[in-house]
């Protein structure tokens, strides 16, 4: 049987939906407007589109969206200077420098420099740390989008068997945490894992992450599994022109899974829709508002 699609955009524009609400209500309830502040260092063309729709979904929800478009030659510490300023604005409750930064910048020392109450990307040490040990924290958005997905067509994951393929920082190791924190049972599979595919084949629920495009083969999932690709790989497609592919096969996975997210329109659209919702969570922590 054809494995059910889950449909990222849709769910996606549900989430956002559902911040929208949470915006008004805290307009109402507290006088307060959610703001982010998102800091983009140079030309790189894709982190511009990423930016510009960042800025428009930011205000689609209703929230204030302050952009900082800096030159590939802005120093380390005027990144640093800026980022000190945003931590001290008030009406700043989310700050988010896109990466990759230019080569003479120390990235990780520009990511620490964030207040971990305004760190909407959860990559700080201290929102790490928060979430390990299952303190309320800012998660990291593409791990939390990927369990939303996993959850709509799986809702119990207590007890499932999850394997995630990749340990980043970004991606594989919060996705880890998540499902722990959802009661799985969790292996981190890796580049110098043995016999991958036989790991993979234990998941009922199967998470790639590696960057490595179209590596998850059919032989790999278990039949039924549900399959969540984080990859977004740009490779050479028809007529000279190129197209994008996940890190899993998807036509011949989807024969065999109960339920795939298809690239583009999986993962994809539920970063920035995390994003807008982390900055709500943001605002609330620092306002010591409960959930
Ligand atoms: N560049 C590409 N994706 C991301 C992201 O999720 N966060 C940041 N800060 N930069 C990115």
């Amino acid at each position: 049987m054809a494995a059910q699609i889950i449909d990222g955009k849709a769910i996606a524009a549900e989430v956002r939906k559902q911040v929208a609400e949470d915006v008004k209500a805290l307009q109402a309830s507290h006088g307060l407007t959610p703001g982010l502040a998102v800091v983009l260092v140079g030309e790189d063309p894709a982190s511009k589109v990423y930016v510009k729709n960042k800025a428009a979904q930011t205000v689609e929800v209703g929230m204030k969206s302050f952009e900082y478009k800096l030159s590939e030659t802005t120093s380390e510490q005027e990144i640093l200077d800026l980022v000190q300023k945003l931590n001290a604005d008030p009406e700043v409750n989310g700050i988010l420098v896109q990466l990759p930064l230019p080569k003479h910048v120390n990235a990780e020392k520009v990511l620490n420099s964030i207040d971990p109450d305004k760190d909407v990307d959860g990559f700080h040490p201290t929102n790490v740390g928060r979430l390990w040990i299952g303190e309320r924290t800012l998660v990291p958005c593409t791990p939390t989008g990927s369990a939303i997905l996993a959850k709509k067509v799986m809702p119990r994951l207590k007890g499932v068997n999850a394997v995630v393929i990749g340990r980043s920082n970004i991606v594989g190791k919060p996705m880890a945490a998540l499902l722990l924190r959802e009661s799985c049972t969790v292996t981190i599979a890796h580049s110098q894992t043995e016999d991958l595919p036989a790991v993979c084949r234990e998941a009922d629920l199967l998470v790639a992450a590696v960057g490595r495009p179209e590596m998850v083969k059919k032989d790999w999932i278990k039949p039924g599994a549900v399959v969540i690709d984080v990859g977004i790989n740009r490779v050479p497609g028809e007529n000279g022109k190129t197209k994008l592919v996940g890190d899993v096969a998807y036509a011949e996975c989807a024969e065999v899974a109960g339920a795939i997210t298809p690239v583009p329109g999986g993962v994809g659209p539920m970063t920035i829709a995390c994003l807008l919702q982390n900055t709500v969570t943001a605002a609330k922590i620092q306002k010591n508002i409960k959930d």
